[in-house]
């Protein structure tokens, strides 16, 4: 825990200056999502993943999450939408074009462009953010892509 309480003060603290989405995901997200998104491992992230914990780079679970969702749990924390309350609310380290920026990244995560969007899917939009619960079976297939860097892009779109 003790490791989890720095690495979000430190990330917090680092990220009001910061433009690029990549730049803010590794000063303030990194520490817990892990460099690619992948999720740090088990044994140095210091505290048990939820079943929900999500794969950035898994293009099958992430690409029908809508950005409104990610954009109320960056802001609000896990805690704010009823997820664990270890994702922290970055409502007072981020600006709204900062979450945006970061979204965006998380969105070139994912790098297979087959995939649609959420949100060129779904008609629900403007959901209550029922679509997340239940969606993952923890089957993983297609990683092990690496994410190049310094990419931003919307993939998709
Ligand atoms: C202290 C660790 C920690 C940090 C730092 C952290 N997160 Fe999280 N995040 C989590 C955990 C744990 C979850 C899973 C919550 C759940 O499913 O119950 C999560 C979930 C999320 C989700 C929801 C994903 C989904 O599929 O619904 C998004 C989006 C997210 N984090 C983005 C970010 C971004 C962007 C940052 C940096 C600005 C960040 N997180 C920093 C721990 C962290």
């Amino acid at each position: 825990m003790l490791f989890v309480a720095t690495s979000v003060a430190a990330g917090q603290s680092a990220t009001g200056a910061l433009t690029t989405g990549e730049a803010i995901y590794q000063a303030g997200c990194a520490g817990c999502h892990g460099p690619n998104g992948q999720g740090m491992p088990d044994t140095t992230i210091g505290f048990d993943k939820p079943a929900t914990f999500p794969d950035f780079s898994d293009c099958r679970s992430t690409t029908p999450e809508l950005d409104v969702d990610w954009r109320a749990t960056i802001h609000a924390g896990g805690q704010g939408r009823g997820f664990s309350r270890i994702m922290p609310s970055f409502a007072e380290a981020l600006t709204s074009a900062q979450i945006d920026a970061v979204i965006g990244y998380l969105r070139g995560l994912c790098r297979d462009r087959s995939y649609p969007r959420g949100e060129l899917n779904s008609a629900a939009a403007a959901g209550d953010g029922e679509s997340v619960s239940g969606r993952r079976d923890g089957d993983h297939d297609g990683s092990g892509r690496t994410p190049r860097a310094g990419r931003e892009r919307r993939a998709g779109v």
